[in-house]
C-alpha cells in the first residue's frame, strides 16, 4: 500500500510594518499592507506531517502531541478544505492521480518556541501548514498563490510562505484573490541584517490579536489616520530602504511602526497594552545606542520592534550584535546565561518535503 505523507516546515516572520485589522474578517482581508522579515534559524519554527490515508475517518490534527478540535467553518477547516480542492482541480486534470482529495487527513505539527506569546507562532504554523498539504498534495502552486490559502488561517501566516524580506499586498478585491505575499528581496540581497530576539516573558498574550483587531477597528480613530494617511508611503520607503540596504532608514521607519501600533493598541476602547516595563526599558536602552551613534556623527545601529507581547526584536547589522548582547546583559542579567541568542534571518521559508 503506497503511503502519502510529507513534512514541511517554515519560520516565524517579523513584521516592520504591522498588520493590525480586518476588513473582512471570514476571509482575513487587512485594513493595511504590511511588510516583514523572515527569521531563519532553526530556533522558531513550526514543523508540520500530514498524511492522507482512505482507513482515516476524518480530519485531525495535533499541536505539540495535543489534539486540536478542528471546528467545522474554521480557520483550520478552511485551510484544509481550500488545499483539497485544489488538489481535486488537479486529479480532475489527470485521472491516473490517486484520489487524495477524498481522503481524510491526519496532521502533526510541533513548534521549537513558546506558542502564542507573542513569537508568531501562528504565522509559522499555518505556514507549515499549508506547505506540507501542498508538498503531499503535489500542487503546482508557487508561494504567492499558497498565501492566499495560508492568509486565512491566520492573517500574517501568508507572509511565511517566503524567505527574506516578504510584502503582504492588501489587494482590493472583495473575494481576496488579490490578496497575497510577495518577495520584496531574497535574503542573500542583505545578509547583513540579522535579528535577535529578548523574550521578555513566554507566558500565554492577554488579548488575542483577533479579538484585539476587532476591538481596535471598531473604535479606534487613529487607526483610520494610519490606514489613510501612514501605512501607504512607509510601505514604499521602507521597500526602498531594503532594495538600497539603507540600514538607517530601515530603522527608523521599523520603529516608528511598531511605535505606532502600540499607540493603536492604546488608542482602542478599552485599551490593550501589550508591552510590559521590560519591553519600554528595552526601547529606551536602544534609544540611548543609538543616540550615541548619532551624536558621534554614525547612524541608527539597531531597530526594535513588537508584536502583539511584549518581546522585543532587535534588527541590526551583524558588526552590531556583540554590543547590543553585552548591553542586553549588563541591564537585564539573567539567572540563567543566553543560550545561543542569536536569530538570523532570511533563508528558505518553507522547505519542501
Ligand atoms: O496574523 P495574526 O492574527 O497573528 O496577527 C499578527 C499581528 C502582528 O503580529 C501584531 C503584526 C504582524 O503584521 O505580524
Amino acid at each position: 500500500m503506497a503511503i502519502y505523507q510529507a513534512t514541511a516546515s517554515a519560520p516565524v516572520n517579523i513584521a516592520c510594518i504591522k498588520y493590525w485589522g480586518k476588513r473582512d474578517t471570514k476571509l482575513i482581508l487587512p485594513t493595511n499592507s504590511s511588510l516583514s522579515v523572515t527569521l531563519d534559524q532553526d530556533h522558531l519554527r513550526s514543523t508540520t506531517t500530514s498524511r492522507a490515508d482512505p482507513s482515516f475517518e476524518k480530519d485531525r490534527l495535533w499541536l505539540n502531541s495535543a489534539e486540536e478540535e478542528i471546528k467545522e467553518g474554521g480557520r483550520l477547516s478552511t485551510c484544509i478544505r481550500e488545499m483539497k480542492r485544489m488538489r481535486k482541480e488537479v486529479e480532475n486534470k489527470d485521472a491516473s492521480l490517486p484520489k487524495l482529495s477524498t481522503y481524510a487527513v491526519h496532521i502533526c505539527s510541533r513548534n521549537n518556541f513558546p506558542t502564542a506569546a507573542g513569537l508568531a507562532s501562528s504565522a509559522s504554523g499555518f505556514a507549515a501548514l499549508v506547505a506540507s498539504l501542498a508538498a503531499l498534495y503535489q500542487l503546482p502552486a508557487s508561494p504567492s498563490e499558497l498565501s492566499l490559502i495560508a492568509r486565512q488561517g491566520s492573517g500574517s501566516a501568508c507572509r511565511s510562505l517566503f524567505g527574506g524580506f516578504v510584502a503582504w499586498e492588501m489587494g482590493s478585491k472583495p473575494d481576496g484573490s488579490d490578496s497575497l505575499a510577495v518577495e520584496v528581496a531574497p535574503r542573500e540581497h542583505w545578509p547583513d541584517i540579522h535579528a535577535l530576539i529578548c523574550v521578555v516573558s513566554d507566558d500565554k498574550k492577554g488579548t488575542s490579536s483577533t479579538s484585539g483587531m476587532q476591538r481596535t477597528v471598531e473604535t479606534s480613530t487613529l487607526l483610520q489616520h494610519r490606514i489613510k494617511y501612514v501605512v501607504p508611503e512607509r510601505m514604499e520607503a521602507i521597500s526602498a530602504a531594503i532594495r538600497a540596504r539603507d540600514f538607517d532608514s530601515f530603522a527608523r521607519i521599523t520603529m516608528q511602526d511598531s511605535n505606532q501600533f502600540h499607540a493603536v493598541a492604546l488608542d482602542t476602547d478599552p485599551p490593550i497594552f501589550y508591552m510590559n516595563d521590560v519591553s519600554r526599558a528595552i526601547i529606551a536602552l536602544i534609544v540611548e545606542y543609538n543616540r550615541v551613534a548619532v551624536a558621534a556623527g554614525g547612524k541608527l545601529k539597531a531597530a526594535y520592534t513588537y508584536d502583539a507581547g511584549p518581546n522585543a526584536v532587535i534588527y541590526a547589522p551583524k558588526e552590531n550584535l556583540k554590543e547590543i548582547v553585552e548591553l542586553i546583559v549588563k541591564y537585564f542579567p539573567q539567572a540563567e546565561p543566553f543560550k545561543d541568542p542569536f536569530a538570523l534571518f532570511g533563508g528558505a521559508g518553507v522547505q519542501g518535503r
